[in-house]
């Protein structure tokens, strides 16, 4: 089965922050995961360069657009593979592929008479790249970025959305699993219910941005051009034409401030060229800082690569899925993070694993005893329903329920030690099976452990299964299961998975 899940595509107007490494790494969650089933996986990640705000940004630097978006885009291309993101392509707006895609499809829109020309004003949030409604705003400011909002009026192209409305309707009844949380979707429901309006598509103020082709005076508002992105990349990312394969999308992932593009807007477009519509939308929260959203605007930032360089790229994606429930708002702090380092990452998952196989290596002399006869230890609890739980989790995307499922097979094996005592078994010939079964099952348990990790922690789940003499190669969910491993094999040395670092003290 194919499975092609994207993330928003970024805006360049500035370097990437830990907001967006959310997001991508979320998504690498799902896309590994997936692999790990055997599904023929695509996952698309990306800049958007066009628009207003890169167009200021560029102003206030000196620069062309096009020179901002060279440089930011590099940021977040090795952001990607800082995090250990598993892409398989990385799409900019500005290439001329998708370029030419866009003005296909609007031009068959066009042709359609799904466009039309008229005068639109409004309230403009550059940021936002949107106009905002009279309701919307805060004491005339962008609720999102705060910045005060300018009255903007100009002739352009109109998408009639407003026709849509009942096939929207009908779609969404019968596609209640269209959008998870489900909250979103309610929300995204009700939107739709309140009625639809035609919405602007095009820009005449700004030149930066795909040429309407009927009319060169104009560009495409950038949310029309960076919406098709998800149908532009599959056609150019590899030598083959992708679209019949990866088309529809399975999941588009994203935060909730863009859910009335994608919930909305890109499902019209869709249907207004015969597309069939993506399965699902995941919509997470914001992460926060000082209780308000990390954003570039606000300045209240945090730069994932720092993080990266002092914990490593593990810890953090770790970290992220763990502090802020993927689907909810979060705050995050450093002093948070460096907790969880120390008591879960270091002391509850590294200790776990280098005196599980210090002991295999002292008692048993590197090789993980066979797999005893009878009924298993904890593999009743941690077996075939515990990762086809797992699965379930991950068709919703629930990746932080599924990462708390995991820890508590982690913290299951750490009471296991403590109250088995290998120590003092090992003292006692009389206790030799016991001391087989207690180590076979450590061992087990931390190779459950790396396969399931494998998409939260993938660097340290192939080194912990080198350790563990496993095939380390995208390690199958089908040999996940407690108990699966018939053991003999050696064990290797493991360095610490999650040094202890001292804080720094601010
Ligand atoms: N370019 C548009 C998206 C077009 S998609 C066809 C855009 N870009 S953005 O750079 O502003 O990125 C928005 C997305 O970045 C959010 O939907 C979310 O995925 C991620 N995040 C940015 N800040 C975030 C937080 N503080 N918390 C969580 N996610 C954040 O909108």
């Amino acid at each position: 089965m194919s499975y092609y899940v994207t993330t928003p595509i970024y805006y360049v107007n500035d370097k990437p922050h830990l907001g967006h490494a959310y997001t991508t790494v979320g998504a690498d969650i799902l896309a590994r995961h997936m692999r790990q089933r055997g599904e023929d996986v695509f996952f698309l990640t990306g800049t958007d360069e066009h628009g207003e705000s890169v167009v200021q940004a560029a102003e206030r630097e000196g620069v062309t657009p096009r020179e901002l978006a060279d440089r930011n885009a590099v940021h977040f291309k090795e952001l990607v593979s800082q995090l250990e993101v598993s892409n398989d392509f990385f799409i900019r707006t500005t290439d001329s592929e998708h370029v030419a895609v866009v003005q296909k499809f609007i031009s068959q829109l066009h042709e359609r008479g799904e466009i039309y020309s008229g005068t639109y004003e409004g309230w403009y949030c550059p940021n936002c790249g949107d106009f905002k409604s009279e309701k919307d705003l805060v004491e005339g400011r962008c609720p999102i970025h705060k910045v005060k909002l300018e009255r903007e009026k100009e002739d352009n192209y109109f998408f009639k959305l407003s026709g849509y409305q009942e096939r929207l309707e009908k779609f969404y009844h019968d596609n209640p699993d269209f959008i998870l949380p489900k909250h979103r979707y309610n929300e995204a429901l009700s939107f739709i219910k309140q009625g639809l309006e035609d919405v602007s598509i095009s820009r005449s103020k700004i030149s930066w941005g795909v040429p309407v082709p009927w009319d060169e005076s104009q560009v495409l508002y950038v949310w029309f051009d960076a919406l098709l992105n998800y149908v532009s990349a599959l056609t150019y990312a590899a030598d083959t034409d992708l679209s019949e394969k990866f088309w529809p999308a399975t999941v588009h992932v994203m935060a909730k401030d863009i859910l009335k593009f994608h919930a909305v807007i890109w499902p019209a477009m869709l249907m207004a060229n015969d597309y069939e519509l993506p399965e699902q939308m995941f919509i997470h929260g914001f992460l926060l800082m000082d209780g308000e959203k990390m954003s570039k605007t606000l300045g209240n930032i945090w730069d994932p690569i720092d993080v990266i360089d002092t914990y490593g790229a593990d810890a953090l994606r770790y970290y992220c899925f763990r502090e802020v429930k993927f689907g909810q708002d979060g705050s995050v702090s450093t002093t948070g993070f460096e907790t969880r380092y120390n008591t879960e990452l270091a002391n509850e998952l590294g200790n776990l694993a280098n005196r599980s196989l210090a002991m295999i290596d002292r008692y048993r002399d590197g090789r993980v005893p066979a797999r005893p006869e009878g009924e298993l230890d904890l593999a009743p609890q941690f077996g075939e329903d515990y990762v086809q739980r797992i699965r379930e989790r991950f068709d919703r995307e629930e990746i932080s329920a599924a990462l708390e499922d995991i820890w508590e097979l982690v913290r299951t094996l750490n009471r296991y030690v403590e109250e088995q005592a290998p120590w003092k078994l090992a003292k006692d010939d009389a206790q030799s099976a016991q001391l087989d079964r207690v180590l076979y099952t450590l061992a087990e348990g931390l190779r459950t452990l790396s396969i399931l990790l494998y998409p939260y922690l993938p660097a340290t789940s192939i080194k912990l299964l080198g350790a563990l003499g496993q095939e380390v190669d995208a390690p199958s969910l089908d040999a996940a299961p407690l108990g699966v491993g018939e053991g003999g094999q050696k064990v290797g040395d493991l360095p610490p998975l999650f040094p202890k670092l001292e804080s720094n003290g601010d």
